[in-house]
């Protein structure tokens, strides 16, 4: 009975000590194959890291955080920002990159994601800590309507660009993300203008040669600071998430308030040339606007009181007024002073500055987006983590048992120089329950 009882028990723990090893083995060789990098992107099918902008009603689902109280993008009322001293400008110092280095451009089937160095780092913002970089990627609409992700005063605009960045009091974005302000993210609206906006070539003309899902190339590094606005004062900021699973609620955001331009050739080239799942086009890679839930928007500047009377309809109520100077961006492009300034009053909503742009879709469209924080958001899954949490608890535990069985067997041996049978640990394990 007694010899039967201690038999069982080993054998037991054996069989399943094996199936988890076997686990932790096959979790630890994924997280091999996936690489720490795959934030740029996984491969589809892969179990819980799948999803899309078609299903975007149900990412809540497999991913808890999207359905939290903390979630990007928003709808920016420039009504209601609070203006906020702190906000320094932002600095984004020595980004001139040498082209003989060498930048991964990625097609992830949600966007096309540039990694970029982490020692292109990101300060003064108000910040308590620099950011270093981690990737960048865009958001776009089609033909037919805009894309960005953002939305101000319920106005889209035709794309958005969004830099990532992870704090650097963590050695990894993985870890970063996290934690509270662990991301910041840079955000940029694209418009369409009349001239080829140079920077944007430097991705841009590559684009063909990522067309398909997960393929990457690797083109010269540019000055990637040419990518944002000239004007890095005038922003908002509040406190999100990605935008896309895991959805995490880590990002500080910040959104220019000064536009980027693009020419209609490089909106279209970015609208018709990626392909994701299915072989489809990748367009509308956006998410929409989420509710603030009681979160305010700080602006790094002072928006004019309008006076009672001729103010943009709209928004009403808060306290700021929105005021005259209206989407100076609109005009602006990249570089337009326009920001500082401010001033010109113009048509709200880009009526004026923009070419062949679809009419903007007012705030919420239906659409459906990616984000940058989903590149982020997809590398590291929760799952891979978990199972690189437990491949090493295993490990540990595996390690220790043997150890301990080593120990015992020798003991054994000594004692008694019985043959062993069968497998070591079972014997080890019968030898301990008979010393004791
Ligand atoms: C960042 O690292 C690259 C090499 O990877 C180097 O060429 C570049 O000068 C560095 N930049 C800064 C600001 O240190
Ligand atoms: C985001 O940055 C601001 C500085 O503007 C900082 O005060 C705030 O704590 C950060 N948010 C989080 C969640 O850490
Ligand atoms: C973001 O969250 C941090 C930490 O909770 C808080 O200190 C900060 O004021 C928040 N920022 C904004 C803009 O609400
Ligand atoms: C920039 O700020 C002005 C208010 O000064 C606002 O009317 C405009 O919509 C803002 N544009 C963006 C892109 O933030
Ligand atoms: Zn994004």
């Amino acid at each position: 009975m007694r010899a039967r009882d201690w038999r069982g028990l080993p054998r037991s723990r054996l069989l399943l000590l094996a199936a988890l090893l076997a686990w932790a083995a096959a979790a630890a060789h994924e997280e091999d194959a996936e690489g720490p990098h795959s934030e740029a992107g996984l491969p589809p099918g892969h179990g819980n890291s799948h999803w899309s902008y078609a299903d975007k009603a149900e990412w809540a689902s497999d991913f808890p955080h999207c359905g939290g109280h903390m979630q990007s993008p928003i709808n920016i009322e420039t009504g209601a920002a609070l203006f906020s001293p702190q906000l320094e400008p932002i600095l984004l110092p020595d980004y001139s990159l040498p082209p003989r280095e060498m930048l991964r451009l990625q097609n992830n089937g949600h966007t096309v994601v540039l990694d970029l160095p982490r020692n292109l780092t990101l300060t003064g913002g108000g910040f308590p800590q620099p950011y270093q970089a981690a990737q960048l990627h865009l958001h776009w609409g089609s033909a037919l309507k805009p894309g960005s992700e953002h939305t101000v005063d319920g106005h889209r605009y035709a794309g958005e660009i969004h830099v990532v960045y992870y704090s650097s009091h963590f050695d990894t974005i993985q870890e970063a993300m996290v934690e509270p302000g662990g991301l910041a993210v840079l955000a940029a609206f694209l418009q369409v203008g009349s001239e080829e906006n140079e920077p944007y070539q430097h991705i841009l003309e590559h684009l063909n040669d990522v067309h398909e899902e997960g393929e990457e190339t690797w083109i010269p590094a540019f000055d990637v600071a040419k990518l944002l606005p000239d004007d890095l004062s005038r922003y908002f900021r509040y406190n999100g998430s990605l935008t896309t699973p895991p959805c995490y609620q880590t990002v500080n955001w910040t959104i220019f308030n000064q536009t980027i331009r693009l020419s209609p050739d490089q909106i279209s080239l970015l609208e018709d040339t990626l392909h994701g799942d299915e072989d489809e086009l990748i367009q509308d890679n956006f998410r929409l606007p989420q509710s603030l839930q009681g979160r305010s928007v700080l602006a790094s500047f002072l928006m004019l009181h309008s006076p009672e009377g001729a103010q943009p309809p709209g928004e009403g109520g808060s306290p700021r007024a929105p005021d005259p100077y209206g989407p100076a961006e609109e005009g602006g492009g990249d570089s337009a002073g326009s920001a500082a300034g401010g001033g010109q009053p113009h048509t709200p909503d880009g009526a004026s500055g923009r070419d062949p742009e679809p009419a903007s879709g007012e705030g919420q469209s239906p659409a459906t987006s990616s984000g940058a924080d989903q590149q982020v958001g997809s590398s590291l899954q929760t799952g891979d983590v978990l199972a690189a949490i437990f491949a090493a608890l295993f490990g540990i535990t595996a390690l220790a048992f043997f150890l301990y069985v080593r120990k015992h067997q020798a003991q054994n041996h000594r004692r008694d120089s019985q043959p062993i049978k069968s497998s070591i640990i079972y014997t080890a394990a019968t030898t301990e329950e008979n010393a004791a």
